[in-house]
């Protein structure tokens, strides 16, 4: 293994893989319906990366460092066959975990076979436990329960424990926090809050929609006493707390108020093929050409992007020369 290191002498860890840039629901913070209506172009079949070809990729970035892998779509299980791509990345000299980041809606119908596959784990997004705020939400009427039922196919067919994942958003549900905290504590699942970000362009995302992870936590603690826990591993994305009480642990993802990206290890692949070293980035490098005219050269072509990698946006956010447009987290997997 080739320990490649970026600008910032950060090394490569985690390789987040969108599969498909669709999704059944239609998240306001994510696609908004006014851009992802009914006349959007979805990317086309036949650009997308085959499976042997997305195995090929991770192939190689686990030659440079990569030892985990995150499925992520749009929605990843709206692409068929996926089984078939996680038990290939499975087999990858290197890879640790493979994992998936899903709206959980038809984790019911998939579960079983994600385990049979060999999936390690998944996150499930869940904003609400209030059908009103939830539907409003994901704006195409999945209930709570779909979701509830989804988290629990999962769990009963091994991948717990589950992370569940909300996005705060000021007004909407931050009214809505302790109620999921208190769901989820003593379950073994992990209830994590995700300050909302200014990804893509197109959610109108405003300073003041976002629930700084401080209020958050503080506002969990004095129902639910917290203390902090060491990270799993090094630059890793949420900052953990444990129950005083021993019912388990939640977290925050501090995005915006307290960026992490000194540690950031994450690459990010779309389902077309272009890598992107930053959540944030204006673009990408296509490496479907690459492995359509000259496979040979995907190391060279991985390790140079990565050497020559400088991002930090999420240090930045306030500096005026940042890229514009950025890509929409749909179609890069957040
Ligand atoms: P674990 O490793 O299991 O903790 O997963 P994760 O938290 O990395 O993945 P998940 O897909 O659940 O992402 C949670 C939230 O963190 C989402 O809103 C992501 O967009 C966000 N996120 C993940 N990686 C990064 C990153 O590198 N930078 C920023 N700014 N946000 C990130
Ligand atoms: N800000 C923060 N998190 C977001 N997600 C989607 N859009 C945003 C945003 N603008 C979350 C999803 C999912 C994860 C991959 O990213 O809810 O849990
Ligand atoms: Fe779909 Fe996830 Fe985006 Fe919601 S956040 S629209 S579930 S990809
Ligand atoms: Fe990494 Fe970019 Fe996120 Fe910073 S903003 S943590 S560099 S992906």
């Amino acid at each position: 293994m080739t320990d490649v290191r970026d600008q910032l002498k950060r090394p490569v860890r985690d390789l987040r893989i969108s599969v498909t840039d669709r999704c059944n629901f239609r998240c306001t913070y994510c696609m908004p319906r006014e851009t992802f209506g009914r006349d959007y172009v979805f990317l086309p079949r036949d650009q997308l990366l085959r499976f042997e070809e997305i195995t090929e990729v991770a192939r190689v970035f686990a030659g440079l460092g990569v030892n985990r892998l995150r499925l992520t779509g749009g929605e990843p299980l709206m692409r068929k066959g996926i089984e078939q791509l996680i038990g290939w990345l499975k087999e990858i000299d290197g890879i640790d975990e493979v994992m998936m980041t899903t709206n959980g809606s038809l984790l019911v119908r998939d579960a079983e076979m994600l385990v049979a596959a060999g999936l390690d784990r998944v996150t499930v997004s869940l904003d609400s436990l209030s059908d009103e705020v939830f539907m409003a939400m994901n704006d195409a009427g999945f209930s709570v329960a779909t979701v509830l039922e989804g988290i629990a196919a999962a769990a009963a067919a091994g991948l717990d424990p589950v992370k569940v994942n909300a996005v705060v958003k000021r007004g909407v549900n931050d009214g809505e926090v302790v109620a999921l905290a208190e769901h989820f504590r003593g379950t073994g699942h992990i209830m994590r809050f995700i300050e909302y970000m200014d990804v893509g362009t197109t959610n109108g995302w405003r300073l003041n929609d976002v629930v700084p992870a401080r209020e958050i936590v503080a506002t969990i603690n004095g129902k639910f006493p917290l203390e902090p826990v060491d990270p799993n591993h090094k630059g890793e994305v949420a900052r953990r707390y444990r129950y005083k009480d021993g019912a388990g642990e939640m977290g925050v993802i501090t995005s915006v108020s307290q960026p992490f990206c000194r540690d950031c290890t994450r690459a990010r692949l779309s389902a077309e093929g272009q890598l992107y070293t930053c959540l944030f980035a204006g673009k990408g490098t296509d490496l479907r050409e690459v492995i359509r005219t000259e496979p040979d050269k995907l190391g060279d072509v991985i390790s140079g992007v990565w050497s020559a990698r400088s991002d930090r946006y999420s240090e930045r956010r306030s500096e005026a020369s940042l890229p514009f447009p950025k890509v929409e987290m749909s179609y890069i997997g957040g």
